[in-house]
């Protein structure tokens, strides 16, 4: 082969262990087994496929604190991130995980039998020292957090027989094994091929990195994009696929190819540099784009880079003579606005114009409906983009409005709720909270937890409408400062949360209340009742968005500030 995988061999174990595949998987089930979390099954994919040979399974002390240490393997190869298997004391126990021992390897997403490992060691790692030495020790690195927070104290090493793949049935034409890849490339005629990781949508910037890459080595392109776990916040992958096939016609026919990588990335900068060039030369790449800030965890909570934008170059240049790969240098690729055209920042000389716009510039405008011009991206890309970062005003928001019986909070939900009807645009909907305690929480009681249950489920009801792109009014009397404030999280998740506090005195509601339900309460013959003998935390400050008291002001000026509110938010413009 003329571009051969790390180490020599492709360790695709699913289809080496393929003839054995009956005895395994009948012996997989009379086996105790560990049910692998999300980033555990990413790992598994790539022990699997062969995208981490020479790994023919987790690592164990040895080739850890080798690769900590070293970056080397026990066996001398180059490898720059640990691979491990990580788990509680607990579980180790109760599932008789020790040297020797043979478990199953689950998928817990459909709870399919992917493999056995024969426990080669259990061993507890030096976290503090991983987190050093692998990621720069920044407390505030995401994999130092995800080593220190959500890591099993144990590390559990051993060789993997493969049973099958992953089950996906997301874009699956575009998942390609390192060995069917390196068929299609065969096929294609393609023998220099220079690989292009990201975890972001491609822009015009991107298309001419790659293409330039291209051109100063004879190469075609390997768009490659992450879709496993990459940076918390990052633009979801379902997007950035349908960006990158957006983009593909933008290559000259024939230049260029898109494959997925079910890769989790640790954001690792230097060390993950490496690593990504070596899972690119199993895939069989011959050259890779490193560029600025690669991997890059962003900036620490003191607003300081973790990293410098070029480390990761300086740590693959290291190992230039034994990676197997070439790796292509990029300097950030800056707009040149007078001659129309993208330039490497060396290559510019200083009193030349240039022009950026940012991440985080870009993701302003898409939620803003603001300007994105045709030389930083294209139109056909922008607008995959749009569809799933719809302007404020095509976005889902929540009014959450709290308050006694009889504070005029029911009385203004519905008064709101036509208003924005009659504005058009997103459907609405309205969640009463009677209609809530009849339709969602009928067996439910008055008690602090049953209440906090009820407007727990509200919190879940009106996020999946919000993500959907509606106008949700909700109105229970929700007493506790807690679950107000869970609600708010889980619909901000998608979209805007206004808590309104109608703070109607409880004398007036009391005074008002037409129903005699307080009358009712005051008599004992309703237990339990908010105002009465149950307590109301009422808002803070800072918690409330807007505080309305209809002893003071009526249900049209209430409702008034509440569309002066969301409109100021850009919620409520015209189209
Ligand atoms: S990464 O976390 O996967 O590195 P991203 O998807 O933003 O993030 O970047 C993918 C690759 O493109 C990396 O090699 C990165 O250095 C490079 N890159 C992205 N934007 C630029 C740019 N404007 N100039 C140079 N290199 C860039």
């Amino acid at each position: 082969m003329a571009n051969p995988p790390h180490g020599g061999v492709l360790k695709d174990l699913v289809a080496r262990d393929a003839p054995r595949r009956k005895e395994l998987s009948a012996e997989a089930e009379k086996l105790q087994a560990v049910v692998l979390n999300d980033r555990q099954l990413c790992d598994m994919e790539l022990i699997l496929n062969g995208g981490f040979s020479p790994l023919e399974g987790f690592m164990s002390e040895k080739d850890y604190n080798g690769v900590v240490e070293k970056n080397r393997l026990a066996d001398g190869n180059l490898f720059s991130m640990p691979i491990c298997l990580d788990l509680g004391e607990e579980e180790i126990k109760e599932l008789g995980i020790k040297p020797g021992a043979r478990i199953t390897l689950r998928d817990s997403r459909d709870d399919r039998n992917l493999g056995i490992m024969t426990v080669e060691d259990v061993y507890k790692p030096d976290k503090k020292n991983e987190a050093e030495k692998v990621f720069g020790g920044d407390p505030d690195h995401p994999a130092v957090k995800f080593l220190f927070n959500q890591t099993g104290e144990y590390y559990v090493g051993g060789k993997i027989e493969a049973i099958d793949r992953l089950m996906h049935y997301d874009y699956v034409a575009l998942r390609y094994t390192p060995a069917e890849l390196r068929l299609h490339f065969d096929k294609l005629g393609w023998s220099r091929v220079v690989a292009f990781q990201t975890r972001n949508p491609m822009h015009r910037a991107h298309r001419e990195l790659t293409v330039r890459a291209a051109r100063s080595r004879q190469a075609n392109v390997l768009i490659h994009p992450v879709v496993g776990m990459t940076k918390p916040g990052d633009i979801d992958h379902f997007t950035r696929v349908r960006v990158y096939q957006a983009l593909l016609p933008r290559y000259p026919n024939g230049m260029a190819a898109l494959a997925l990588l079910p890769l989790a990335m640790r954001m690792g900068g230097p060390r993950e540099a490496i690593w990504h060039a070596i899972i690119r030369k199993n895939y069989g790449a011959t050259h890779f784009i490193v560029g600025r800030d690669h991997a890059g965890p962003g900036k620490n909570s003191k607003g300081d880079e973790i990293y410098g934008p070029y480390d990761a170059q300086y740590a693959v240049e290291k190992y230039r003579e034994e990676l197997g790969i070439e790796v292509v240098p990029f300097q950030q690729m800056t707009y040149l606005p007078d001659s129309d055209e993208y330039k490497p920042k060396d290559e510019v000389p200083k009193e030349i114009k240039t022009a950026d716009i940012s991440g985080t510039e870009l993701r302003r405008r898409l939620r803003t409906g603001g300007d994105i011009p045709e030389w930083f991206s294209y139109p056909e890309v922008v607008r995959v983009l749009r569809e799933s970062h719809p302007p404020r005003n095509k976005q889902g928001f929540t009014v959450f409005l709290t308050g006694f019986t009889n504070s005029g909070k029911d009385a203004i939900a519905r008064a709101l709720n036509v208003t924005l009807n009659q504005q058009g645009g997103r459907s609405v909907t309205l969640l009463l909270g009677e209609t809530v305690r009849s339709e969602l929480s009928s067996e439910l009681g008055f008690s602090q937890e049953d209440r906090n249950r009820n407007i727990a489920r509200i919190g879940f009801v009106a996020s999946e409408l919000t993500k959907a792109g509606s106008a949700v009014i909700a109105a229970p009397i929700a007493p506790f400062e807690k679950s107000r404030l869970a609600a708010r999280e889980i619909v901000e998740k998608y979209g805007s949360f206004y808590l309104v506090h109608v703070a109607t005195p409880l004398e007036f509601c009391e005074k008002t209340d037409k129903r005699g339900i307080y009358a009712k309460a005051r008599k004992g013959e309703i237990k339990g009742f908010t105002g009465v003998d149950d307590p109301y935390e009422a808002p803070s400050g800072k918690e409330a968005n807007l505080v309305i008291d209809l002893s003071k002001e009526n249900v049209r000026t209430a409702v008034h500030q509440i569309v002066l509110m969301l409109e100021s938010d850009g919620l409520l413009d015209q189209l």
